[in-house]
């Protein structure tokens, strides 16, 4: 039925508040992630999109080792600046786990040289794909009370990226796309104080008979 499928979607929001805890087993996290990569769609069906689910110290290793480091080193400012960046990597650190998200670019490259009239295309399809993704692992997890926020160090900094896939030997061409830290939310969701505003559905939707 499309009006469960669209509640299952409106129970997923940005949660920043994370908490040590999940709901379901590390297998349950597992099988999400896996149904998730199976079955969301890929151009040409390439299944370029990649996960790597980290929990526990992997999780922490990746926040207070990888990326706060690198994050900081290539964004240099002044100490608020460094204290606010420092508050909200520590929140993302804060998380039961993070869900990494990856573009195989051996993959995408094999493909656009296979079909060449295609190939200034793939960036993108590339990245609607890893958007899909993130969206239906980011929406499961609401629905399993799982709090999430999307970030993106790894796109920001190459050497956070470069990090990462030598924390968790990753192949080169594996590009991240985003990291999506969770756990049970420890409050309301967005930013303190400030709800979720829409603009005007008439201007966003046309319908024509
Ligand atoms: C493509 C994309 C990129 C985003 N990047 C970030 C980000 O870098 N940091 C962040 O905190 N939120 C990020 N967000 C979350 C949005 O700010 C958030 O989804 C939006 O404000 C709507 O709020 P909601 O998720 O609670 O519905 C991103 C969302 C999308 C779809």
């Amino acid at each position: 039925m499309s009006s469960t499928f669209l509640n299952l979607i409106k129970a997923r929001r940005t949660h920043y508040g994370l908490s040590k805890v999940s709901t379901v087993s590390d297998e349950k996290l597992r099988s999400i992630v896996e149904e998730a990569a199976l079955h969301v769609p890929s151009p040409f069906n390439i299944q370029s999109g990649h996960i790597v689910l980290l929990t526990g110290k992997s999780s922490d290793k990746l926040w207070n080792d990888i990326v706060k480091p690198g994050y900081l080193k290539k964004f240099v400012g002044d100490e608020a600046t460094t204290n606010l960046y420092t508050k909200k990597i520590n929140e993302y650190a804060a998380g039961y786990g993070t869900v990494l998200f990856f573009e195989d670019t051996a993959l995408l490259d094999g493909i656009a040289a296979k079909i060449p009239p295609m190939a200034p295309y793939f960036p993108v399809w590339s990245e609607n794909a890893t958007g899909m993704l993130q969206f239906v692992v980011w929406t499961a997890l609401a629905n399993e009370g799982i709090g999430a926020s999307l970030q993106h160090f790894g796109a920001y900094s190459e050497e956070i990226s470069e990090n990462v896939r030598k924390e968790f030997d990753l192949p080169s061409t594996w590009k991240s796309t985003a990291m999506m830290p969770f756990g049970v939310p420890t409050g309301e969701p967005g930013h303190p104080g400030r709800s979720k505003t829409f603009n005007a559905i008439e201007d966003r939707v046309k319908v024509f008979n």
